[in-house]
């Protein structure tokens, strides 16, 4: 009787006068295959398990690089829409662009009343400059012309430059808001919003 304990050791049956070496099984050779490359290279099966633990740490390194993300959202953060354009005693008669670059507002002075033009342009809203020896904004991009009080007069802007609100604080410094505009859609009929209280101040 043979010895279960001998493995897969090729087994040796006597038969008579004759020794029968009986061949090793398919499960065993199998098994021997699995074990070894047939040209000596790496052993396929732990070359398996790498390639699965690769893919569960790369799993699981994307949902923790996800999660993080929620800790740095993508927000944009708007500039303020309040500018403090300081005391009226600031101004001399005519257009300030002291706060083109910080609010997109341009101070404009008249004998009677102060108002602060928002520098978009009402064409595509790009940023006039404002030309004092042509004593008029003129826009970059397509040429539009507006007076000193922000009313179009040439290129192809359809309207005047929009006016932010503005007010008195308590400590008598003009402030800005651009969040709230007053319009005149004047070549349409619409409403002349500059007369309104709140888009000029009276000094
Ligand atoms: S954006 Fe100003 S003229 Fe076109």
């Amino acid at each position: 009787m043979a010895n279960p304990e001998e493995g897969h050791a090729p087994t040796s049956v006597k038969s008579g006068a004759a020794t029968v070496t009986e061949a090793p099984s398919k499960a065993q050779t199998a098994a021997a295959a699995v074990k070894k490359a047939p040209d000596g290279g790496p052993d396929p099966a732990k070359v398996r398990r790498r390639i699965i633990w690769t893919c569960i740490w790369g799993f699981l390194a994307a949902n923790l690089l996800m999660f993080m993300r929620f800790f740095f959202p993508r927000a944009l953060f708007e500039p303020s829409t309040i500018c403090d354009l300081g005391p009226p005693s600031d101004y001399l008669l005519g257009v300030s662009d002291r706060f083109k670059q910080k609010c997109r507002i341009y101070v404009v002075r008249e004998p009677t009343r102060i108002f602060a033009i928002f520098a978009k342009c009402t064409h595509l809203g790009c940023t006039p400059d404002w030309k004092p020896s042509e004593n008029k904004f003129k826009c970059p991009c397509h040429g539009s012309g507006y007076t000193p009080e922000g009313i179009n007069f040439e290129g192809p802007a359809p309207r005047p430059m929009d006016r932010a609100h503005i007010e008195i604080d308590s400590s008598g410094r003009m402030i800005a808001d651009t969040s709230r505009l007053y319009s005149w859609y004047k070549s349409q009929g619409g409403k002349d919003e500059f007369e309104e209280p709140g888009a000029y101040i009276q000094v």
